[in-house]
């Protein structure tokens, strides 16, 4: 699929938040949740979702890679991004799909702009012209202590680059993801993903029944 013009329908919901805050978990357990509704869902993640965008992906978490600066960091997610725009979610977006993405422009706020202290105003300049000012409708931020995501993390996951980062750069990512969604409430809401993994589905299935009965109702194709 290549670039499209047309108009995007469908719903954008993008998870976020620190390292082993849930995102994932909850991104395939809410797909099923929206398929369950009747909704086409497509479940995609950053970086990556095209095969360039999953191949910078590699080189981003490799923890063998040489020291990647903050600027390099940040235009390799950003061309992530175009791709994933433009090939995969505009046009499942005007497909009239609903989109669940883990990861997107958030991230790139917290990590690389508050984490990594890149200037805020010239990365959101930047965010845009990747994105082509696409802004996901709702925006969910799981929201975890570090110390307790990383745990999370070890428990289950390989390591890669970002989680040899010290306690102190996740800390300015998880008050940068606070500090987003203190100016964007309307989109972003905060979950407390230190909850039961049974709590946390619920209060997500909730959240989202919520928003599509108050702004989607009817609006997005049945399967
Ligand atoms: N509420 C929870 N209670 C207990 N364990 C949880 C909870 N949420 C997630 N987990 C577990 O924590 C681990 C990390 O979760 P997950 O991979 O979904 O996080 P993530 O945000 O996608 O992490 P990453 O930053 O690595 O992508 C998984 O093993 C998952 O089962
Ligand atoms: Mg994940």
């Amino acid at each position: 699929m290549g670039r499209t013009s047309r108009k995007p329908t469908g719903i954008f919901i993008t998870l976020e938040g620190g390292e082993g805050s849930g995102k994932t978990t909850h991104a395939r357990r809410l797909c099923e949740w929206l398929r369950t509704q009747g909704l086409k869902v497509l479940h995609t993640r950053e970086p990556g979702g095209t095969l360039l965008a999953e191949q910078l992906r590699n080189l981003l978490l490799d923890k063998s890679a040489e020291t990647i600066a903050p600027e390099t960091e940040a235009w390799l997610i950003l061309a992530a991004r175009r791709q994933h725009v433009d090939h995969v979610i505009k046009p499942a977006l005007a497909d009239g799909m609903t989109v669940v993405c883990d990861r997107f422009s958030d991230s790139t706020m917290a990590y690389q702009g508050y984490g990594r202290g890149l200037d805020l105003r010239v990365l959101e300049t930047m965010n845009d012209w990747a994105t082509g000012k696409l802004v996901p409708h709702l925006t969910l931020l799981f929201d975890v202590p570090v110390a307790v995501g990383l745990r999370r993390r070890q428990q289950t996951s390989s390591q890669n680059r970002l989680d040899r980062e010290a306690k102190r750069f996740h800390e300015k990512v998880r008050s940068g993801f606070h500090a987003l969604a203190r100016r964007e409430p309307r989109r972003i809401t905060v979950i407390d993903s230190a909850q039961s993994l049974e709590s946390v589905t619920q209060t997500v299935e909730e959240l989202v029944m919520n928003w599509l009965k108050t702004h989607h109702a009817g609006k997005s194709r049945r399967r």
